[in-house]
């Protein structure tokens, strides 16, 4: 089936009202690729901060690679990939994830810092966000602690790091997690 490059035809994300300000965007400049930048920043200034669902939908709509558009994202410094939090953690959601216990994990940090997926907490110390598969699905469930993955992280392992950073012991086994991630291996929470 042929697509008019002009026409949206990739739905965004969800039904939040921003997304007709991204979509404004794309379509001020024609759906082409070369309003990448300006797009990402519609996005930005948007919701503060460009996570992967809007990468990719940015990606598909401006039939432009992924691997592009997070390059783009990630190059500039104006851009965002997180909220605000000073810290953030990522639960993977992907089918392993989710299978091996994933939703408990998001449950367990909700109750414990009233957060949600994509919220930073009132103190802005931390920021919860989801991802569809890290690639680890072997280590299932995984996260991803300021950047460092971690494998088989149980509800009160990620409790007690969110803890450590609330408190301000954010240096907390970033160094031999970050070894044992270079290794192929990941540690556990
Ligand atoms: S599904 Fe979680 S790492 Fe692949």
């Amino acid at each position: 089936m042929a697509t008019n490059p002009r026409q949206p035809a990739v739905a965004p994300p969800s039904d939040d009202k921003r997304w007709r300000i991204v979509q404004a965007a794309m379509r001020r400049n024609g759906f082409r690729r070369d309003a990448l930048i300006e797009t990402l920043h519609a996005v930005q200034e948007s919701f503060g901060y460009l996570d992967e669902d809007s990468l990719r939908y940015v990606a598909r709509s401006l039939h432009t690679p992924m691997s592009h558009v997070y390059g783009v994202s990630t190059f500039y410094h104006f851009f965002s990939l997180k909220p605000a939090g000073e810290h953030t953690c990522v639960v993977c959601t992907g089918t392993a994830c989710y299978i091996k216990g994933a939703p408990e994990l998001l449950d367990a940090v909700s109750k414990e810092f009233h957060i949600g997926d994509g919220e930073t907490s009132a103190d802005g110390k931390l920021s919860l966000l989801t991802a569809r598969c890290l690639g680890s699905c072997g280590l299932a469930p995984a996260a991803v602690f300021d950047g460092i993955v971690a494998g088989k992280v149980s509800s009160d392992g990620v409790i007690e790091r969110l803890r450590a950073w609330q408190s301000g012991a954010g240096a907390v086994a970033v160094s031999p997690a970050m070894a044992a991630e270079n290794e192929g291996s990941a540690v556990h929470a």
